[in-house]
């Protein structure tokens, strides 16, 4: 059966050429608020504080974020690329790790280099629209794959855990990580989720919680040092967890925390998953070790939910990302199939004319 998109919180709330309305994550669950955007510099300070997050999302919102606002520049061809070219720049810098952000806009870029000519032509701004639109409806279509090739390894395995969001909040819709149990439980399966806290900006307690409630779905909040504990009690079947950036070798960078869960899992004997789209596959990095992790502001550790909980001047180190091995991933859930890490390169999409 097919799941219910309706019912699921979406991140990009309303789109149009000229405006992009957001929720607004960082009130969540709490406040529930939105970001009306009609230029690029509030698309762009919406990624980078967070208030849209996730790979496919911010990826999503920066193909859209490249078209606002053009109205004002000239009809001139060269120029347009120019403007376009210094828009990506602007989009690219937001946040480093994950890849759907720069794949977005190099999606774009390359449409627009490809229709060079119509560029400056009437509607040649639809066009650009009509692009972005393109990659939001790929991205949907990922993720129901996903949601059913991740389906099939529930049937006996019913009770995930998971860390960060990579749901419905965190893509075009549905969710990656979160689309095989949104899948499963359509189908009648029997799932429920445990759901890691993840510190410091807690997107499983307010985020994961919120839309696996919001679906209906059993789930059970604990805090990130738990997870050991609930392995070992034998509570876990399968580890899901969704991706920033996987390079060509498998190795895989999301959320801080995850390559501690991968490690528990592991000595546990329980198989983990990432799920992704291939637009989180970067076939050019080679290994893990050559993906940049971005290091976010100290008060995101010193502080929960802008409460100080350590001394204000404490020296911080908060990396946002970390790389789990291939070696400790069983397989990669795409919309080309469960792919084992070290096979990657022999399932590239082949390169088409947008
Ligand atoms: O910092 P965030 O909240 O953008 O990090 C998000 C994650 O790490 C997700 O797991 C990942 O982007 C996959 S989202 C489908």
């Amino acid at each position: 059966m097919p799941v219910d998109a309706v019912e699921l919180p979406k991140s990009l709330v309303s789109i149009s050429r000229a405006r992009l309305k957001i929720l607004d994550q960082r009130g969540l669950p709490e406040t529930v608020a939105y970001l009306d955007c009609s230029e690029l510099s509030e698309v762009i300070s919406a990624i980078k504080n967070l208030a849209v997050r996730g790979a496919p999302a911010i990826g999503l919102a920066a193909a859209y974020g490249l078209v606002l606002g053009l109205d004002d520049c000239a009809d001139e061809p060269t120029r347009i690329q120019g403007e376009l070219r210094h828009r990506s720049q602007a989009l690219i810098a937001a946040r480093p790790t994950a890849v759907n952000l720069s794949w977005a806009v190099e999606q774009m870029l390359d449409f627009a280099a490809t229709k060079a000519a119509a560029l400056g032509e009437a509607g040649w701004r639809d066009r650009l629209y009509q692009q972005a639109s393109k990659l939001f409806e790929a991205d949907r279509a990922a993720c129901r794959a996903i949601g059913i090739a991740g389906a099939a390894l529930l049937k006996d395995k019913p009770s995930i855990l998971t860390h960060c969001n990579a749901g419905s909040l965190a893509v075009s819709e549905f969710g990656t990580a979160l689309a095989p149990i949104y899948q499963a439980q359509a189908d009648g399966l029997p799932v429920q989720v445990w759901v890691d806290e993840t510190r410091p900006v807690l997107q499983g307690a307010r985020l994961t919680a919120y839309e696996l409630m919001a679906h209906g779905v059993p789930c059970r909040l604990i805090t990130d040092n738990m997870a050991a504990h609930v392995m070992s009690q034998g509570w876990v079947d399968l580890v899901l967890v969704g991706a920033d950036r996987v390079a060509r070798n498998g190795d895989a960078a999301n959320k801080i925390g995850t390559l501690g869960v991968a490690i528990l899992a592991k000595h546990y004997g329980i198989p983990f998953y990432v799920a992704c789209p291939w637009s989180t596959i970067d076939l050019e990095t080679p290994t893990g070790a050559e993906i940049t992790i971005e290091e976010r502001a100290g008060d995101e550790v010193r502080q929960i939910q802008g409460v100080w909980t350590a001394p204000r001047d404490v020296p911080v180190f908060n990396p946002a990302f970390d790389v789990t091995p291939a070696a400790l991933i069983a397989g990669i859930i795409t919309e080309r199939g469960i792919l084992k890490p070290a096979a990657l390169s022999e399932h590239a999409p082949e390169v088409t004319d947008g």
